[in-house]
């Protein structure tokens, strides 16, 4: 089932986080996604949520800032699942692209993104935070106006 995020489970979705990646969000940061109106949401299986995932609008660009899938059921078809959901409520809501930041180390989300037809458009030099300095950002984006 997917879902909006709720309030009462960011502690739970910040711990996921903080298995996810070296350099996690806190709960604080999705409280605030989620006070800024941006759209946080859940995937829900057997009442435990498997994957989740924010995504901020500007203008008429969907922003996805965060795309997660609980380590442990990585490799299911989950993640693709879930971008599959964003991407239809973001054009359902009338945005006319979808703009992600992707570390080039990232190999797996990396190969999701091109595979959906995400384009590689630009490089953000030492965007994220890395064990040894920092780490460039990949900038991609899928659009889709005027494709259909
Ligand atoms: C990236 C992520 C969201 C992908 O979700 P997932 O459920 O693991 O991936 P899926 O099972 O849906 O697979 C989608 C595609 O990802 C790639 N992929 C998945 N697992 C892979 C692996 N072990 N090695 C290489 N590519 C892999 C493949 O291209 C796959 O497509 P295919 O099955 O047709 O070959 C998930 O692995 C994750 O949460 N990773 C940690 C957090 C993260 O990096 N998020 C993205 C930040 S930009």
């Amino acid at each position: 089932m997917f879902r909006a995020m709720r309030r009462s489970e960011l502690e739970t979705i910040a711990a996921i986080d903080a298995q996810s990646y070296e350099f996690p969000w806190t709960a604080g940061n999705f409280l605030d996604s989620m006070l800024a109106g941006y759209r946080c949401c859940v995937y829900e299986e057997q009442g435990l949520i498997v994957a989740y995932a924010v995504m901020m609008a500007v203008v008429d660009e969907a922003h996805l800032l965060n795309l997660t899938v609980v380590p442990v059921m990585q490799g299911n078809g989950y993640g693709r699942a879930m971008l599959h959901r964003l991407i239809d409520c973001a054009r359902d809501s009338g945005f006319v692209s979808m703009w992600l930041e992707v570390r080039p180390s990232n190999r797996v989300a990396r190969q999701l993104y091109l595979a959906e037809g995400f384009q590689q458009v630009g490089l953000r030099k030492g965007y994220y935070p890395a064990a040894h300095g920092r780490e460039d950002a990949l900038l991609m984006v899928l659009e889709w106006q005027g494709v259909e």
